[in-house]
């Protein structure tokens, strides 16, 4: 079965909204229906090859790690359908070429990652992935503060909150990082 329209499709929000889990949903049930998926995620850390996209609840599906976007056409299988791609806002911005010249192509493309970075800005290739994309999910987590839906990321040092001039690429999790609102997001 071959999709014969491509299409552009973005998952986002702040951490811990579920962005990865949603993903992993979609790539199970594109699946089932038989299509051919390929998953990537940037390397971030330097190695190279293949490893996994893990949500926070712990959920995992097979990944190719590539340390560009340019890698994702050279690694492209020409029988694939569907490609997903966690944590988008990693990327170089070449990612909107590749991404557009896939869909093109006649695949679904299915893109996650943070539309925001600590600082409450746009986060790399994001914005301009949403533009283009046919469909956008923006998905919330819930402010540790109040209870409400949190749309932004608070990166705690220590215990305190990040600087504004604080490095933006900074790899982790619950020791460093709370789902927030508006209200409770803070940035020095
Ligand atoms: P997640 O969206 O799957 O939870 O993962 C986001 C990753 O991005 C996580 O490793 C922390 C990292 N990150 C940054 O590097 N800079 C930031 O400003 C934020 C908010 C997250
Ligand atoms: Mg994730």
């Amino acid at each position: 079965m071959i999709h014969h329209t491509g299409r552009v499709e973005v998952i986002c929000g702040s951490m811990f909204c579920g962005k990865t889990e949603e993903l992993i949903r979609r790539v199970r049930r594109a699946t089932i229906a038989r299509q051919e998926v390929q998953v990537f995620k940037p390397t971030i850390d330097n190695r190279y090859g293949t490893d996994h996209v893990s949500s926070h609840s712990g959920q995992n599906i097979e990944a190719v790690c590539v340390e560009s976007s340019q890698a994702i056409l050279a690694l492209l299988h020409p029988k694939t359908t569907v490609i997903a791609v966690d944590e988008a806002q990693f990327f170089d911005i070449g990612l909107l070429n590749i991404v557009e010249m896939m869909a093109e192509r006649g695949l679904r493309v299915i893109v996650a990652g943070l539309d925001l970075d600590f600082r409450a800005e746009p986060f790399g290739p994001m914005p301009q992935l949403m533009c283009l994309a046919e469909e956008v999910t923006k998905l919330h987590a819930i402010c540790v503060v109040c209870g409400e839906a949190a749309c932004r990321t608070q990166r705690l040092v220590n215990g305190q909150p990040a600087h504004y001039d604080d490095p933006i690429i900074l790899v982790g999790a619950h020791e460093a990082y709370e789902a927030r609102c508006r209200t409770h997001h803070l940035v020095p």
